[in-house]
């Protein structure tokens, strides 16, 4: 961060306006596809129409509208203030250059990687690689648009009473083999604990709430501003409701499951103890955590534990994920690590290295680490309960300290 050249940070600004200027116009495009459904409905014959409507149709149509205009303003709320990540100066002047948005199928089509329900963003350092994402007039992209809609999905698994049965499925055991290898709780606020990828930071909140020192690093605006929004400017629990599962009909078991309302948050995140230390740092976990020259920011053996959840296949090159987790760990400390290997920049320009389970946990072990109570851990990721679709991934569970030197 603190290298950065006038014109990487000019792009890093406005890369952050895309984001914010995707969740203003979730609306425009959440309406205008519900309004192409209500369209083929008028083009359908009379009888056709009648029937539909016996069913409810048009009015469920209809509902949908109101239910994205409720999203829109849960939205509009999070990025309300996006003063907080840049320099209000910064922005105004990258608003001005950010007019002619407003085009719902003018779409600029950039690579994504992983699904929607996996994905993540480019970080603000690493997002230089498209000429045509930094060049041009921002518009909205379909994947962003898609990553908005997938944070209301983010959401729902960690900050809602409907998400506490996917997060007691990774979370807890996670949090169980910290508490396990740390069993002095009178030792616990000394303990550092790091959760890189660490998306809407639940986990971090819950180990916070427990009492160890514990920092987040996330490092897409996506999950950071609302992170933000849900740990610093909400109070009371269930304070808000979203509508995260209206975005397609598909596989729908009712449409009152489809339009069912998730309300946030299940815990008031700012119940953490006033004893607590937690905080999320943003940016790249590899350029955050690497090896600096400056010891005074060189991060080697500063952390008790790293836990990783559904992130080590974020990397470009694991070996040097692996590699920065080692070296940053201190020598009694313990990596615990629960997700599956969906390589994101698989089918990027990027450098990407797809390594199998067997090859992971081989690398692993030539890095220097042990690997304990391995196993396999059948979960969904952001699944949602009304849906006749459902994935599964096996993810992998370890524990892992370094060999004794
Ligand atoms: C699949 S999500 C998992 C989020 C969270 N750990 C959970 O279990 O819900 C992976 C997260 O890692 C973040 N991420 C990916 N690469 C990163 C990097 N190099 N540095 C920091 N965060 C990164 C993404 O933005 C995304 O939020």
């Amino acid at each position: 961060m603190s290298h950065m050249t006038e014109q990487e940070r000019r792009d890093e600004v406005a890369h952050f306006m895309k984001i914010v200027t995707a969740f203003r116009q979730y609306e425009a495009y959440a309406i205008s596809a519900n309004t192409r459904r209500r369209r083929d409905f008028y083009r359908l014959p009379k009888e056709d129409k009648e029937i539909l409507d016996s069913l409810g149709w048009r009015k469920q149509l209809d509902m949908v509208d109101e239910l994205i205009h409720e999203n829109a303003k849960v939205l509009e709320r999070i990025v309300a203030n996006p003063a907080i990540f840049m320099d209000q100066e910064e922005l105004a002047l990258a608003e001005n250059n950010n007019h002619d948005v407003r085009d719902s199928h003018g779409m600029d089509h950039m690579h994504s990687h992983g699904d929607g329900a996996h994905s993540h963003s480019h970080s603000s350092h690493s997002h230089s690689h498209g000429s045509h994402e930094t060049s041009r007039r921002q518009q909205v992209s379909a994947t962003d648009m898609d990553k908005v809609r997938s944070t209301l999905k983010q959401i729902v698994r960690d900050w809602s009473e409907e998400g506490k049965a996917e997060r007691d499925v990774t979370y807890k055991p996670m949090i169980d083999a910290l508490l396990e290898h740390f069993p002095d709780q009178g030792t616990w606020p000394e303990k550092k604990v790091l959760i890189p990828g660490a998306g809407l930071a639940r986990l971090g909140w819950e180990l916070a709430f427990l009492g160890f020192e514990t920092q987040c690093n996330e490092f897409s605006h996506f999950m950071l501003l609302p992170s933000y929004f849900i740990l610093n400017e909400t109070k009371d629990v269930n304070q808000h409701t979203i509508y995260p599962h209206i975005h397609t009909f598909s596989n729908a078991m009712s449409a009152k499951s489809m339009m069912r309302g998730i309300s946030f948050p299940d815990v008031s995140p700012s119940s953490l103890p006033r004893s607590s230390r937690f905080s999320m740092v943003a940016g790249d976990f590899e350029e955050l955590f690497g090896p600096k020259e400056d010891p005074e920011e060189d991060e080697t053996e500063q952390w008790d534990a790293v836990l990783t959840c559904f992130f080590i296949d974020t990397a470009k090159n694991i070996v040097n994920y692996l590699r920065i987790i080692h070296r940053i760990l201190t020598p009694g400390g313990i990596w615990i690590n629960c997700g599956p290997l969906l390589w994101h920049f698989e089918n990027s320009e990027d450098i990407s290295i797809e390594l199998s389970l067997e090859e992971v946990k081989e690398l692993a072990a030539k890095i220097g680490f042990e690997l304990k109570d391995q196993r396999t851990i059948d979960t969904s990721y952001v699944g949602d309960e009304g849906s006749m679709l459902s994935y599964v991934y096996k993810t992998a569970f370890w524990t892992a300290t370094k060999f004794a030197k």
